[in-house]
C-alpha cells in the first residue's frame, strides 16, 4: 500500500461535487487517511505549486486555487499515485478518458476539479504540506 494526496479544487467544491468525488475515490478502493476542508492563502498556493512558478498559467492558477475552499484528501491504496492519476484522467478534461473524475466533473484545463500527486516522493511532500503524521488515521 502507498499513499497519495488529492485536492478537490474550488470549481468542484463550488459546484457541489465533493460528495460525488469522494464516493468515486472510495469505489475505486482508496482508503481515506486524512480529510480537511480549508482555503489556501496566496503564500500556500504559491508554495504548493512552486514547481510551476515560471509557467505562464501560474498567476491564474494561484488566483483560482485561492478563490474558495478546497478539500484535501490523504489517500492510501495499491500503487496509489499512478492509480489515482488514472482515475482522475488527463489535466485537460477534453482529453480525459470517459468515466474519469475530470471527464465527469472538470470545467477546463485550469478548473480541472482535482489535483493528484505525480510521484511517491511528491506525494510524501504534499501530504506533509497539509497533515502531520499523527493526523493520518488508518482504518
Ligand atoms: P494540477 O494537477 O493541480 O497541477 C498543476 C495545475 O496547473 C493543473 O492541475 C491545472 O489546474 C493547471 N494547469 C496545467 N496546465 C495548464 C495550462 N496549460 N493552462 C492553465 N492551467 C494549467
Amino acid at each position: 500500500m502507498t499513499r497519495t494526496l488529492a485536492i478537490i479544487k474550488p470549481d468542484a467544491v463550488f459546484s457541489g461535487k465533493v460528495g460525488a468525488i469522494i464516493d468515486h475515490l472510495l469505489r475505486e478502493e482508496f482508503s481515506l487517511l486524512g480529510l480537511r476542508m480549508t482555503r489556501l492563502n496566496r503564500a500556500q498556493a504559491e508554495a504548493f505549486y512552486a514547481v510551476h512558478s515560471e509557467r505562464p498559467f501560474f498567476p491564474s492558477l494561484v488566483s483560482f486555487m485561492t478563490s474558495g475552499p478546497v478539500v484535501v484528501l490523504a489517500l492510501e491504496g495499491e500503487s496509489a499515485v499512478p492509480r489515482l492519476r488514472e482515475v482522475i484522467g488527463a489535466t485537460d478534461p477534453q482529453e480525459a478518458e470517459e468515466g474519469t473524475i475530470r471527464a465527469l466533473h472538470a470545467k477546463s484545463k485550469e478548473r480541472n476539479a482535482i489535483h493528484a500527486s505525480d510521484s511517491d516522493r511528491n506525494a510524501a511532500v504534499e501530504i506533509g504540506f497539509f497533515f502531520s503524521e499523527s493526523e493520518l488515521l488508518a482504518l
